[in-house]
């Protein structure tokens, strides 16, 4: 048990926390800043815990001295008293929670702030449980689609237009900003710029349901040509198969229930339930961030998506063993 009036004990705590904070780096993280606007957030948190923890030194010292010191008859005197109650009751508090207002206040003004044009914009419809990501052009029309995936430029603002198709979601990657929601009925708005190239997770913030703990999804920040190059590709329409197994396959998902929830552009399937799979090999996860693209996670997923994410839309497989192959065949081939 840590005892809290030992001194030692104390600086192991500090120093233990300290140790904590340092470990908040990494592709999910506030305090590992890759934008102007989250680089802003994490300074606010840093005067903020300073700040804090000043106060929380300072009200320590006084209770010990509270405690400990004595007047001349055996207790505090009034006029001490009345001037602890008034400064450290009133003036302080007053001074720094107007200091911290103000300057949040300023903060948030800096971080929403819009630049005069968006190069790139991105509309994010949340679902439960998983991310619609649509890519428009400057007059609004849908050039690109794909899921729980988002890939942007370094050194290019994007905008994001935030709907959602059920519930209340939140939009947040902590490493690029901080979170807005997505609510039903709504249209929101939120923008970031990133600084430098990297993988970054981003996490539905809001619960939404049993399966919000698994509603992730990833930004890619590469150099424009990767981008361009990554758009050109989620613009086309899916690659024809090619091997008699993914033609098999093609054929079996287009003449079973897979269509009315699934699109894939160049055939008929174009339901919008689910997921756009018409690149679902070039993808890096499956399940909005919850299994790795691989064929053996790829198979788990279809033959039974309840046992892994229970909840999901997507009802286990009913095919026999060498139409699932075949499926599987195909999907893998939609690079
Ligand atoms: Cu979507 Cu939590």
């Amino acid at each position: 048990m840590i005892r809290f009036c030992n001194g030692k004990a104390d600086f192991v705590l500090v120093a233990v926390s300290g140790l904590f904070v340092s470990g908040c780096t990494g592709v999910q993280s506030a305090l590992d800043p890759r934008s102007s606007q989250a680089s802003k957030i994490a300074v606010l948190w840093w005067v903020m815990l300073a700040i804090g923890t000043l106060i929380f030194l300072g009200v320590i010292a006084l209770t010990a001295a509270a405690v400990t010191k004595r007047g001349p008859e055996g207790g505090l005197s009034p006029n001490h008293n009345r001037n602890l109650v008034l400064a450290g009751g009133v003036i302080i508090p007053v001074v720094v929670l107007t200091g911290l207002l103000i300057y949040s206040v300023l903060i948030s003004r800096a971080i929403t702030t819009e630049p005069p044009n968006f190069p790139v914009t991105v509309e994010i419809i949340g679902h439960q449980w998983w991310w619609e990501i649509n890519y428009l052009d400057s007059d609004g029309t849908h050039i690109a689609r794909t899921a729980n995936e988002i890939h942007i430029p370094v050194g290019v603002p994007v905008r994001f237009i935030l709907k959602s198709a059920d519930v209340i979601h939140s939009f947040w990657v902590p490493n690029l900003h901080g979170k807005t929601d997505l609510i039903p009925g709504q249209i929101n708005h939120s923008w970031f710029q990133a600084e430098a190239p990297g993988r970054f997770r981003g996490q539905c913030a809001e619960f939404c349901g049993l399966q919000h703990a698994l509603m992730a999804f990833w930004v890619t920040v590469e150099s424009l040509d990767e981008f361009e190059a990554w758009i050109a590709r989620q613009r086309e329409a899916a690659i024809e198969p090619t091997t008699a197994t993914a033609i098999q396959g093609r054929d079996i998902f287009l003449s079973t229930s897979c269509v009315n929830c699934h699109t894939i552009r160049g055939t008929h399937a174009n339901a919008a339930i689910g997921p756009d799979l018409t690149h679902v090999a070039s993808r890096q996860t499956l399940g909005a961030g919850t299994l790795p693209n691989t064929r053996n996670q790829l198979e788990q997923w279809v033959r039974d998506p309840q046992r892994i994410k229970f909840g999901v839309l997507m009802p286990p497989s009913e095919l026999d063993e060498d139409s699932f192959r075949a499926v599987i065949d195909y999907l893998e081939s939609l690079k």
